[in-house]
């Protein structure tokens, strides 16, 4: 007996395939997917975060940078400030990552943590000018299979929401040298505000950290009124707090939340199965996420 299998289900058979996906309800993910493609992908929207989950966590062995740390790392900023920056991170990353804690109990110290940062940049004179040169020196790294991702939703004029923490102008440049900022792409993220001899004077806006998506998302309401027949969602982020990055979305019918869960994995497992349909466990790609999307247009 040799069943004929639907599209379908080649698809969902491959996905399962990959050893480093995670699921708690393997049905409830069949059954959005399915009704996302039904729905058809002019439908379709994408909202991503960037550090960490667009960027690669490790690579040879070694941590890759953040927006923050690209800068951080940069001749653009003196030894003494890149020392007092590395303290800040000591700090305060391993309470971003402390399954411990609630969000309540991290929030102030997260607010605490960007504040601190940015001050200590604004006071460095920052050069516009300089930001260039800070990503092409640094060794910042898409994860396997952006080319695919970024070039395939363009081509199917998928709006593409990239959602980040971190700071827009490093943020785009790193998709501008390597290619992929294409016309779909949107960006939510902390912008630099430079003064008109070029050099860093604030950040503009209301801060967004990891913990304040929903209300970057509310800030956002234009953006999510133009998309507003595209009620289906994928979203992909690394921390807890990427899944408010869809709270602007209008009418939304459904969503499908894949994250990358790159450090802590046994203590956050558990927490990351209950609120993501899909895990991904130290995957250093976007396969998933293209198996997806490839199945969707
Ligand atoms: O793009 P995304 O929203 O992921 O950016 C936030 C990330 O930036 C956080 O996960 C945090 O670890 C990192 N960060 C940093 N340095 C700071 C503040 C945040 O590397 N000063
Ligand atoms: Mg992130």
């Amino acid at each position: 007996e040799n069943p004929q299998l639907t599209p379908f289900e080649i698809f969902f058979k491959e996905i399962e395939k990959f050893s480093k996906l995670h699921m708690k309800d393997r049905d409830r993910v069949q059954e959005i997917l399915q009704s996302m493609q039904k729905a058809g992908s002019k439908t379709l929207q994408v909202i991503s975060d960037f550090d960490m989950t667009l960027t690669r966590f490790e690579y040879n062995g070694k941590r890759c940078p953040t927006c923050h740390n690209i800068l951080e790392r940069s001749d653009a900023i003196s030894s003494d400030c890149k020392k007092k920056l590395q303290e800040l991170l000591d700090k305060y990353y391993p309470i971003e990552i402390d399954s411990t804690l609630s969000v309540e109990e991290k929030l102030p110290l997260m607010v605490e943590w960007w504040t601190k940062a940015h001050e200590l940049l604004v006071n460095q004179k920052i050069k516009k000018a300089g930001l260039a040169k800070a990503v092409k020196d640094s060794e910042a790294k898409l994860r396997d299979g952006y080319q695919y991702f970024f070039d395939h939703l363009n081509e199917h004029s998928i709006p593409l929401l990239i959602f980040s923490a971190g700071i827009g102008d490093i943020l785009e440049e790193v998709i501008r040298q390597t290619e992929v900022f294409h016309p779909n792409v949107k960006v939510i993220s902390n912008y630099m505000d430079f003064d008109e001899s070029g050099v860093l004077k604030a950040f503009k806006g209301e801060l967004i950290h990891i913990y304040n998506k929903k209300e970057g998302a509310l800030l956002n309401t234009g953006h999510f009124q133009e998309l507003r027949t595209r009620t289906n969602v994928l979203l992909l982020g690394d921390s807890l707090g990427d899944l408010n990055m869809a709270d602007g979305v209008q009418d939304m019918e459904n969503i499908l939340k894949i994250g990358f869960l790159n450090d802590k994995v046994e203590e956050r497992k558990q927490s990351y199965l209950d609120s993501y349909d899909i895990v991904l466990i130290k995957d250093e790609t976007l396969d998933v996420p293209n198996a997806v999307i490839r199945f969707l247009t």
